[in-house]
Protein backbone atom coordinates (compact mmCIF):
# COMPACT_ATOMS: atom_id res chain seq x y z
CA UNK A 1 0.00 0.00 0.00
CA UNK A 2 0.99 3.75 -0.18
CA UNK A 3 0.91 6.19 2.56
CA UNK A 4 0.03 10.17 3.24
CA UNK A 5 2.54 11.15 5.35
CA UNK A 6 4.14 14.04 7.83
CA UNK A 7 4.33 16.66 4.68
CA UNK A 8 0.68 16.71 4.03
CA UNK A 9 -0.76 18.02 7.07
CA UNK A 10 -1.33 21.42 6.81
CA UNK A 11 -0.76 21.55 2.94
CA UNK A 12 -3.52 18.99 1.29
CA UNK A 13 -2.75 19.99 -2.26
CA UNK A 14 -4.99 17.18 -3.65
CA UNK A 15 -3.20 16.43 -6.64
CA UNK A 16 -3.13 12.98 -5.30
CA UNK A 17 -6.91 12.49 -5.77
CA UNK A 18 -7.28 12.79 -9.38
CA UNK A 19 -4.84 10.00 -10.42
CA UNK A 20 -6.26 7.15 -8.00
CA UNK A 21 -8.17 4.77 -10.22
CA UNK A 22 -9.92 3.41 -7.18
CA UNK A 23 -10.70 6.66 -5.43
CA UNK A 24 -9.60 5.33 -1.70
CA UNK A 25 -8.16 9.03 -0.95
CA UNK A 26 -10.19 10.03 2.10
CA UNK A 27 -10.06 13.62 3.86
CA UNK A 28 -10.35 15.70 6.89
CA UNK A 29 -10.03 19.04 7.82
CA UNK A 30 -6.10 19.29 7.34
CA UNK A 31 -4.77 15.96 5.44
CA UNK A 32 -5.83 13.00 3.96
CA UNK A 33 -5.17 9.50 4.15
CA UNK A 34 -5.25 5.92 2.07
CA UNK A 35 -7.19 3.42 2.63
CA UNK A 36 -5.02 0.36 2.66
CA UNK A 37 -7.21 -2.16 2.05
CA UNK A 38 -8.65 -0.56 -1.46
CA UNK A 39 -4.90 0.61 -2.13
CA UNK A 40 -3.65 -1.42 -5.30
CA UNK A 41 -0.24 -0.10 -5.64
CA UNK A 42 -0.25 1.40 -8.89
CA UNK A 43 2.14 4.60 -7.74
CA UNK A 44 0.53 6.84 -9.84
CA UNK A 45 -0.31 9.53 -6.59
CA UNK A 46 3.33 9.03 -5.37
CA UNK A 47 5.02 11.55 -8.20
CA UNK A 48 1.96 14.25 -8.32
CA UNK A 49 2.21 15.33 -4.42
CA UNK A 50 3.76 18.66 -4.69
CA UNK A 51 4.64 18.24 -1.11
CA UNK A 52 6.38 14.61 -1.62
CA UNK A 53 4.35 13.27 1.16
CA UNK A 54 3.45 9.87 -0.56
CA UNK A 55 5.61 6.67 -0.13
CA UNK A 56 5.11 3.10 -0.53
CA UNK A 57 5.07 1.15 2.28
CA UNK A 58 8.44 -0.55 1.00
CA UNK A 59 10.05 2.69 0.88
CA UNK A 60 8.79 4.70 3.87
CA UNK A 61 11.22 6.72 5.51
CA UNK A 62 11.74 5.37 9.56
CA UNK A 63 10.45 8.50 10.80
CA UNK A 64 7.08 7.85 9.39
CA UNK A 65 5.93 4.61 10.10
CA UNK A 66 3.53 6.16 12.58
CA UNK A 67 1.61 7.56 9.36
CA UNK A 68 0.62 3.60 8.62
CA UNK A 69 -1.24 3.10 11.64
CA UNK A 70 -2.65 6.81 11.31
CA UNK A 71 -4.20 6.03 7.41
CA UNK A 72 -5.42 2.36 8.14
CA UNK A 73 -7.30 4.42 11.31
CA UNK A 74 -8.64 7.62 9.83
CA UNK A 75 -9.57 6.23 6.51
CA UNK A 76 -12.09 4.34 8.53
CA UNK A 77 -14.64 7.53 9.61
CA UNK A 78 -13.22 10.63 7.20
CA UNK A 79 -15.49 10.86 4.13
CA UNK A 80 -14.45 9.78 0.28
CA UNK A 81 -12.42 12.73 -1.89
CA UNK A 82 -12.30 11.94 -5.76
CA UNK A 83 -11.50 15.52 -6.79
CA UNK A 84 -8.78 18.18 -6.78
CA UNK A 85 -9.67 21.01 -4.33
CA UNK A 86 -7.70 24.36 -3.68
CA UNK A 87 -5.25 23.50 -0.77
CA UNK A 88 -4.94 25.09 2.52
CA UNK A 89 -4.59 28.90 3.02
CA UNK A 90 -1.03 28.18 4.21
CA UNK A 91 0.25 25.37 2.46
CA UNK A 92 3.17 26.93 1.03
CA UNK A 93 4.55 28.08 4.49
CA UNK A 94 3.90 24.92 6.07
CA UNK A 95 5.56 22.33 2.84
CA UNK A 96 8.52 21.13 4.64
CA UNK A 97 8.22 22.03 8.09
CA UNK A 98 8.72 18.95 10.03
CA UNK A 99 6.90 16.96 12.53
CA UNK A 100 3.71 18.20 12.09
CA UNK A 101 1.93 15.16 13.32
CA UNK A 102 0.97 17.66 16.64
CA UNK A 103 -1.17 19.79 13.97
CA UNK A 104 -3.18 17.07 12.48
CA UNK A 105 -7.05 17.95 12.98
CA UNK A 106 -8.95 14.68 13.16
FE1 LIG B 1 -4.56 5.15 -5.39
FE2 LIG B 1 -2.58 4.00 -6.76
FE3 LIG B 1 -2.02 5.85 -4.92
FE4 LIG B 1 -2.89 3.46 -4.16
S1 LIG B 1 -0.94 3.89 -5.20
S2 LIG B 1 -3.59 5.44 -3.39
S3 LIG B 1 -4.32 2.95 -5.81
S4 LIG B 1 -3.16 6.17 -6.83
FE1 LIG C 1 -1.57 15.63 0.71
FE2 LIG C 1 0.07 15.60 -1.32
FE3 LIG C 1 -2.32 14.66 -1.62
S1 LIG C 1 -0.12 17.22 0.19
S2 LIG C 1 -3.52 15.91 -0.24
S3 LIG C 1 -0.79 13.84 -0.27
S4 LIG C 1 -1.21 15.86 -3.09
Amino acid sequence: TFIVTDNCVKCKYTDCVEVCPVDCFYEGPNFLVIDPDECIDCALCEPECPANAIFSEDELPADQVQYVEINAELCQTWPNITEQKDPLPDAAEWDGVENKLQYLER
